[in-house]
């Protein structure tokens, strides 16, 4: 597959909750189209359908409406086998990472986990170098870590530890629902530094959804811009930051100059 060619694609996605005077329409009629080694944003504020569409994406939430395809097939995820297929190829990283682990697993567990989830059959020397490899990645020391709970690392120490997870598993398709949220400004650019490195060392796909339109800007090539379950308007981040075109997206966007000084945009 080429850089450009398509990798996941959803048409007329729709997914309600609820029955009668209770119904909610969480994404409604949403298309999207995304290639390997894309970075997308979702962008929209809380409760217009972000988590929503991307547990459909994951697989992890059945849409009411419209049709998944990836790598120009229709998704199957019926089988206990074809969900494991799929799930080796398309990872996420949630807003709270304590949902993420385990809490009674010890971070060496969490790792060696990884390695098991590809199948992979390694000595315990190469499992070692392995684990110790992708805590470097994310500025972690495996040496001081490996011994204890997730409960017991710092909020940045535990988002770090779930992107070290990523390294190991290098899927191709990476959902960061909001991974920044619990973290300060200086972590926040570190862990966006790191998914980018991911990016661009494994050519995955990543789809990081976020409230923040000016952190959305810095990191990807292409918005979805969302609005109460429907995405309003989409295409190039740069094109949408300087002509938004709908009156939701010059709202969120009003605040350009904050952008370009807090990223040094220029
Ligand atoms: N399991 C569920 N049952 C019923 N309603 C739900 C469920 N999950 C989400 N919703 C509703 O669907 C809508 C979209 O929620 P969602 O979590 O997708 O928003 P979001 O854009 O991720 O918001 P945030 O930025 O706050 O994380 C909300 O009105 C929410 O209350
Ligand atoms: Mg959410």
């Amino acid at each position: 597959m080429s850089r450009n060619d398509v990798l996941i694609s959803g048409k007329n996605i729709t997914k309600t909750f609820g029955y009668g005077k209770n119904k909610i329409t969480a994404v409604h009629d949403v298309n999207f189209t995304f290639h390997e080694g894309e970075i997308i944003s979702i962008v929209g504020e809380s409760g217009s359908g972000k988590t929503t569409l991307a547990k459909i994406m994951m697989g992890l939430l059945k849409e009411s409406n419209g049709n998944i395809q990836y790598k120009g097939k229709p998704r199957q995820l019926r089988t206990h086998a074809n969900r494991k297929e799929y799930w080796k190829d398309i990872q996420a990283i949630f807003q709270d990472p304590f949902s993420s682990f385990n809490m009674f697993h010890k971070v060496e567990k969490l790792l060696i986990d990884c390695i098991k989830l590809q199948g992979l059959k390694l000595s315990k020397e190469e499992q070692f170098h392995k684990m110790k490899d992708a805590c470097s990645f994310v500025n972690l020391k495996f040496e001081e870590l490996y011994n204890k709970y997730p409960f017991e690392l710092s909020g940045g120490q535990m988002q770090r530890l779930m992107i070290a997870r990523i390294f190991m598993l290098h899927p191709k398709v990476l959902i960061a629902d909001e991974p920044t949220s619990m973290v300060d400004a200086c972590s926040r650019s570190t862990i966006l530094d790191m998914l980018l490195k991911l990016r661009d060392e494994n050519n995955m796909t990543i789809i990081f959804i976020t409230h923040d339109v000016g952190l959305a800007y810095y990191v990807s090539d292409t918005l979805y811009i969302m609005e109460k379950g429907k995405v309003v308007e989409n295409g190039q981040a740069e094109k949408i930051l300087l002509n938004p075109q709908h009156t939701y997206t010059q709202q969120l966007i009003s605040d350009v100059p904050k952008i370009h000084s807090e990223w040094n945009l220029g």
